[in-house]
């Protein structure tokens, strides 16, 4: 068997001659396919407007400009990429963890908590961990009752919903951001975006993408003005072409992350393999994470990662507590309570997810890692 990575892009004839086509014309860059790719991502998500860009930590990093001043406290989870976090830090502004539930998403009720207890918290980052919507209702409570500003980074969760909201539609935020690295739903190579409804945000993203240099009809032909410090974020034309290409395929991927999944579920049924929650259609399934409680087994989580790469089988943890890592311990992090993150990083792990997983290679992974928790 090659090797199983836990995820895996999925690039056909079409999405390669779609970068070739670009390749071959005027312009790689600043040309026709971003608003061509920037509209699909309205189309998807049914926010107003999106903004590519050349990843989703600068999209992190751009929509944390728009949202924070220096010295904001914004509620955010410490079960996500490092990326969350780091774009509040970039901004001047301070990461307040707050435990998740047993879903792996941030606890909304402890948010709730919070901006009860200090009504200078204005700001939440939430994650729609692995794919699985967070509850919508709740985010529209704490954005109305408490007047906050919430940013939904949504790079596991493209193409989910709760009750028909879409992931990235911004209905109950103010921005949200997509990766397209390779391991997520639909990739440009290196690639991000971020939604919003409100326009003049959107203008400002487009500014700070490109140097905070601004352009107009009454200027000289050759006049630009940078207004404020912006950066060179920007997505290649290929980029986008390869992105437009694999829209066309997302129900399908999603489909196929629906069978899988439903399958890791039959197949888990009554053994210690617990998936982190039942099989949920609104999930797009970025992850599939597991649960397994190693005290009662004899084989410890380490050796059953090194145990499943000798059967050449990729095991992922999606994640480390972002607020015990070095970095943010040496700012003073570290000793926050959270009980429900702290049992959850013990016990999860990702098993392989990806469309293009054949059956055969599925039901590999499941004998193995059965296998090795002495449950065959
Ligand atoms: C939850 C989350 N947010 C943000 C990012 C950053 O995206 P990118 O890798 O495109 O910079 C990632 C990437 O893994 C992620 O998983």
């Amino acid at each position: 068997m090659d090797f199983i990575p836990y995820g895996r892009q999925f690039i056909d004839d079409d999405d390669i001659a779609s970068v070739v086509d670009v390749l071959k014309s005027p312009f790689l860059t600043t040309g026709p396919k971003i608003e061509e790719f920037e509209n699909e991502i309205c189309n998807q998500t049914g926010a107003s407007y999106a903004v590519a860009l050349a990843n989703g930590t600068a999209a992190l990093h751009l929509a944390s400009l728009t949202l924070l001043s220096k010295g904001d406290i914004v509620l955010t989870t410490p079960n996500s990429f490092l990326a969350t976090s780091n774009s509040i830090l970039y901004v001047g502004a301070t990461p307040k963890f707050i435990d998740i539930c047993e879903d792996g998403n941030i606890d909304l009720d402890l948010c709730e908590q919070e901006l009860k207890k200090n009504n200078k918290i204005k700001v939440l980052y939430v994650v729609h961990f692995s794919g699985n919507p967070i509850n919508q209702n709740k985010l529209k409570h704490l954005k109305e009752t408490y007047n906050i500003k919430i940013l939904e980074d949504c790079a596991h969760s493209l193409g989910a919903s709760f009750d028909g909201i879409k992931a990235g539609s911004c209905q109950n935020s103010d921005c949200s951001i997509l990766s397209f690295h390779p391991v997520k739903h639909i990739t440009t190579g290196e690639g991000g975006a971020i939604t919003t409804n409100n326009y003049e945000t959107y203008q400002r993203l487009l500014s700070l993408r490109g140097h905070g240099m601004v352009k107009s009809l009454n200027m000289k032909p050759w006049e630009y003005e940078m207004r404020e410090l912006g950066f060179n974020y920007r997505l290649s034309d290929f980029g986008c072409a390869l992105g437009i290409s694999q829209f066309k395929k997302l129900d399908n991927f999603i489909k196929r992350r629906h069978e899988i999944a439903k399958i890791y579920n039959e197949a888990f049924l009554n053994t210690v393999v617990k998936p982190l929650y039942p099989f949920n259609k609104n999930s797009s399934y970025h992850l599939f994470v597991v649960m397994v409680d190693f005290r009662k087994l004899t084989i410890t989580k380490e050796k059953l990662f090194f145990k499943m790469k000798e059967a050449n089988i990729g095991l992922q943890l999606h994640y480390i507590p972002i607020n015990k890592q070095p970095y943010y311990k040496s700012l003073g992090y570290g000793n926050e309570i959270t009980p429900v993150m702290d049992k959850y990083y013990e016990q999860c792990f990702s098993l392989p997810m990806f469309p293009s997983l054949k059956i055969d290679e599925q039901n590999y992974v499941i004998s193995t890692i059965l296998e090795l928790l002495n449950e065959k």
